[in-house]
């Protein structure tokens, strides 16, 4: 699939007093009504079960200046939540990514086994948009940066 031009993510969430996140290109709008979209999580993922598990998470749409984030949440055996970059949703105790181009959060609503991944179904129940930014997006396993947007 490396020809598939994807947006960068990451998908965070918290449960049991731990925040976990890790950098996702699966994640597509699914339904209009109800409003959901689907990420597809690594069911060897470190972050399979906490995400699998929560009833909230959320989906961090990355900006092109925010490449170093996509590497540090897709680090095996560091904290990922250390240092610059990451928040917490205000009103909430889910982490989220500072200046992200879109935040979605999601109220966890279904989760489908599909081989060796499970895909997550959220329902969006809050948008926060930084519009001026533009995607990261991931294309021939390397990060872009659009030269357009509308
Ligand atoms: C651009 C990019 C996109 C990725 N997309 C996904 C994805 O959609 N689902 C997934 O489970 N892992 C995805 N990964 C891999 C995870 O980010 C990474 O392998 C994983 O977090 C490794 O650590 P973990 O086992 O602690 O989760 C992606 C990695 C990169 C760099």
């Amino acid at each position: 699939m490396s020809l598939l031009a994807v947006p960068v993510c990451v998908v965070t969430t918290r449960t049991d007093g731990e925040n976990r996140g890790l950098t996702a290109s699966t994640v597509t709008g699914v339904s209009l009504d109800p409003p959901l979209v689907s990420v597809a999580v690594a069911r060897s993922s470190s972050c399979h079960g906490a995400l699998t598990r929560a009833p909230q998470f959320v989906i961090n749409v990355l900006g092109d200046d925010q490449r170093h984030l996509a590497t540090r949440f897709s680090t095996r055996d560091i904290d990922r939540f250390a240092g610059e970059g990451v928040s917490t949703l205000p009103g909430t105790e889910l982490p989220v990514i500072t200046d992200a181009h879109a935040l979605y959060r999601c109220t966890l609503r279904q989760v489908v086994p599909v081989g060796d991944h499970d895909l997550l179904i959220g329902e969006l129940t809050d948008v926060r948009l930084r519009p001026e930014a533009r995607p990261l997006t991931w294309y021939r396993r390397a990060f872009h940066r659009p030269e357009q947007h509308g």
